[in-house]
């Protein structure tokens, strides 16, 4: 992790109007290595977004003796085949405060043979892993110590996986790439009823190494089986930027008089654009997205946003969206906040089991800018409103290890003006490094303590 350092924010940002790149998607950049380790062969990733929680995912797959090497920009990951890890008994893989690196790992390590110590940090090892050692135990792995639910834990990978149907009904992407993970070495045919669909990047990539997926449209999600043990071909890939990183600027955007922002060569996966969606078809925003395309480097779907200033509209945040716009949820409740009427977001309960609870550290901080809240363990309501007087107004951020709490309240403040102390910044680096850079050079003010 980097050195720790506070940044304090007292200016409102003025208006701005440019064509800027966000750093790649982090989904996509931790399934391209972990995937390519499982590929016979070179497959090389460009544009990989190099960040912390990209950086535990290349320790930790070359502390599984996986060749990983850096050359003009390109990271080269020399892939064995599936279940190749070399498992050196005294190995501890630290997968750092990467949920993503944690779970998808965890269902390539649970069909490996072998027995693999992982740990994360402080923050990492609390998170709840039961929601895939359960499903993963079906499939004949163990976890020591038993019943445990979070980090450190050991993953006695199976020679002898048995192949099964399971249901995910969270709408966790993370829990439906492990099991396809999982099932990428497994004999026979495994299958997976998603009942609330999720972002599809794992889906995407494993057809574009060829492994034997298929996926049928079920009346209420997808049911999606995979043939295991095929070998799978090495890549190229090149990673967009990220549409979960780029909804920051965007919100600057929304909330500042007479801004203007161009983000080029951006993701635009239906699975992960809820945010975006929202904003312009139930809060009016001027969000459009153009030349919106198939990329051939990496198979999805991408595009430039175009955003402007916009008086926006309340919203009550439709169920069925949440899982697109999961990541998203802090900085929509930032522009909420600040846009008069009351928003609704109710069974958004997985927003408190990630990096930190972020229904209650956003109502913590919105409560400190004087925009009311009501919250239960599922649910927030935000009464909104867009003349907030900020004099004499000072906002404390603590969270610690959470990089979306960071950056929405950064946008709280460099929105309204409103003195704001952010503590732990650094964790910033975990998904956007060069955040900011990026801010300075629109016009913003950050000081760095
Ligand atoms: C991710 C899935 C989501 C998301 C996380 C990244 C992924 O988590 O919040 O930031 O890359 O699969 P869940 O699957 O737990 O919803």
């Amino acid at each position: 992790m980097n050195k720790r350092f506070s940044v304090l924010i007292s200016k409102k940002i003025k208006k701005f109007n440019k064509i800027i790149r966000i750093p790649g998607d982090k989904s996509c950049s931790i399934r391209a290595l972990l995937f390519a380790s499982q590929c016979i062969g070179i497959s090389n990733i460009k544009n990989l977004l190099e960040s912390e929680d990209v950086f535990s995912a290349i320790n930790a797959l070359r502390s599984l003796q996986v060749k990983i090497k850096l050359n003009k920009g390109v990271w080269k990951v020399y892939g064995n085949g599936l279940g190749s890890f070399i498992n050196n008994k005294k190995v501890k893989i630290y997968v750092g405060n990467s949920g993503t690196t944690a779970r998808l790992l965890i269902g390539l390590l649970s069909t490996s043979p072998g027995k693999f110590y992982l740990y994360g940090d402080k923050s990492m090892n609390k998170r709840d892993m039961s929601r895939v050692f359960i499903p993963l135990e079906k499939i004949g792995a163990f976890f020591r110590p038993k019943r445990k639910k979070t980090l450190p834990i050991t993953v006695e990978g199976t020679t002898m996986p048995l192949a099964q149907s399971h249901v995910e009904n969270i709408g966790s992407a993370q829990v439906k790439s492990c099991l396809l993970a999982a099932f990428l070495n497994t004999p026979g045919i495994s299958n997976l009823e998603e009942k609330k669909v999720s972002r599809n990047h794992t889906e995407i990539i494993l057809k574009k190494i060829s492994a034997k997926i298929k996926i049928k449209k079920l009346n209420k999600g997808n049911l999606i089986s995979i043939t295991g043990q095929k070998n799978l071909n090495s890549f190229n890939y090149s990673v967009s930027s990220d549409p979960s990183s780029a909804a920051f600027l965007a919100a600057l955007t929304l909330l500042t008089p007479k801004a203007k922002l161009v983000i080029n060569n951006c993701l635009c996966n239906k699975s992960r654009m809820g945010f975006y969606k929202i904003l312009k078809e139930k809060a009016g925003a001027n969000i459009k997205i153009k030349n919106l395309h198939r990329s051939a480097q990496n198979g999805e779907m991408v595009g430039t946003i175009v955003v402007k200033n916009s008086k926006l509209s309340p919203i009550n945040c439709p169920k069925e969206l949440i899982p697109s716009l999961i990541d998203e949820l802090p900085i929509l409740f930032v522009i909420m906040g600040l846009t008069k009427g009351v928003s609704k977001f109710y069974k958004i309960g997985e927003a408190t089991k990630k990096e930190s609870n972020r229904i209650e550290e956003m109502k913590k901080i919105l409560t400190q800018a004087s925009i009311k809240c009501k919250s239960t363990k599922d649910s927030m309501v935000i009464y909104g409103n867009d003349n907030i007087n900020t004099k004499n107004k000072l906002i404390s951020v603590k969270t610690k290890g959470d990089h979306r709490i960071c950056m929405s309240s950064a946008m709280l403040s460099l929105a309204t003006g409103i003195r704001t102390r952010i503590k732990n910044f650094e964790t910033v680096n975990t998904s956007f490094p060069g955040f900011i850079k990026l801010i300075k050079s629109l016009g913003g003010k950050i000081e760095t303590k």
